[in-house]
């Protein structure tokens, strides 16, 4: 098992990945007090024995999987069980599940008497690689995504790659679109992908990925928690990745691999982005498309998914898109575009995805 520190002004996060993080690390977090575990559907029909056999009689909440359930009133619904449980201020929420679960059972476990201690135990490998790390929690609400939430660091993060093994194809493309945002900002990530002599899938390389992706990000949320500066570098393909999210229905994970190629090739084009580098990037990201194609999404509508970009929370509201971008290798830069210039600009890249 190895174990990464995230420290932030307030607060000490401890990671532990491994196959062995659980039997090391659950006993003894369980022990002693009141807890409660929050999953879903998908993860409760694989892995309820598991729960039971750590968690016992504890309340297990099972959440309808899915990125439609992440909302106000999935959560008001959590709250409500943490209360009839009885939970108090000493009690612990572990939240059992992909990035869908991470995210809601963070923002509960923030709200919940002004917070209570939070366990991430993250089995998608978008949240292993990501989303389970760094004190990010959220609902959507009215078509926004993550536009209700709180920073709120989890107290100790525990990553078995051993759920990967259950996880389908697809939803390695969708963890797949995390990692290659490392690759953009990270030249040993990017050298470790785009050199590698086995599948993308194996399990071992996931796990060396994971820790360099979690090691990459504890360092940048350590110095940058509130995003005013460093951490923005973690929204690569983000701002058009959401809005193609919201309007196509596509995974988180899909909707970032889109939105970092499109991002990409627009950074080449303005000339932020140096055009050697950015094409293998591209190739990357192509490649990574590739996997479990579903049939390709409807792109024709284009430029009116991407008004939602507009709305998008990490725009500073000087009329402009601002986006982080790939610059070079292990290096990034904001590019901020007025709006009409980033409609027009990614739309002609749209078509380049055939
Ligand atoms: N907080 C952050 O910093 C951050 C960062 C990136 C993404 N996110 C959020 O994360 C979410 C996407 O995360 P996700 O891709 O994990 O989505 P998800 O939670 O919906 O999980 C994807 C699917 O995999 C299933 N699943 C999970 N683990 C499994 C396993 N071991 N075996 C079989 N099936 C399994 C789930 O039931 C679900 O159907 C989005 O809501 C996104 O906004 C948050």
């Amino acid at each position: 098992m190895k174990e990464i520190q995230l420290k932030t002004a307030t607060q000490t996060a401890k990671i532990c990945v491994g196959d062995d993080a659980l039997a090391l690390r659950l006993p003894g977090l369980i022990a002693g007090q009141q807890n409660f575990v929050l999953t879903d559907t998908n993860v409760y029909g694989l892995y309820k024995d598991t729960l039971k056999w750590y968690f016992g009689d504890a309340p297990i909440f099972v959440l309808e999987a899915g990125e439609e359930n992440k909302t106000f009133s999935s959560l008001g619904a959590i709250l409500q069980e943490m209360t009839k449980a009885g939970l108090h201020r000493t009690s612990r929420l572990f939240a059992v599940g992909g990035g869908v679960i991470g995210d809601i059972g963070g923002l509960a476990s923030s709200l919940y008497m002004r917070g209570i201690s939070c366990v991430q135990i993250p089995t998608s490998l978008l949240a292993q690689v990501d989303s389970s790390v760094g004190g990010k929690t959220a609902v959507d609400l009215n078509g926004v995504k993550n536009i209700v939430g709180a920073f709120y660091q989890p107290m100790e993060v525990l990553v078995s790659p051993a759920f990967l093994q259950t996880l389908p194809q697809r939803e390695i493309k969708c963890g797949l679109g995390e990692i290659i945002k490392y690759c953009a900002l990270d030249k040993g990530i990017f050298e470790k992908v785009a050199n590698a002599t086995c599948e993308w899938d194996n399990v071992d390389f996931l796990e060396s990925l994971i820790v360099d992706c979690i090691a990459y990000k504890a360092g940048v949320v350590s110095r940058d928690e509130k995003e005013t500066g460093e951490r923005k570098c973690l929204n690569v393909g983000h701002t058009t990745g959401h809005a193609i999210e919201l309007s196509t229905g596509l995974s988180h994970g899909e909707s970032v691999l889109y939105g970092t190629y499109l991002e990409t090739c627009l950074a080449i084009e303005k000339g932020v982005c140096e055009k050697e580098y950015g094409k293998k990037l591209l190739c990357i990201l192509k490649k990574a498309l590739a996997i479990a194609p579903v049939s390709k999404p409807d792109f024709s509508g284009i430029e009116i998914d991407l008004q939602k970009a507009k709305s998008d929370k990490k725009n500073v509201g000087d009329g402009k898109i601002q986006m982080a971008v790939a610059k070079a290798l292990g290096e990034w830069t904001l590019l901020s575009l007025p709006f009409d210039e980033y409609v027009a600009g990614t739309t002609q890249f749209v078509a380049s995805l055939a």
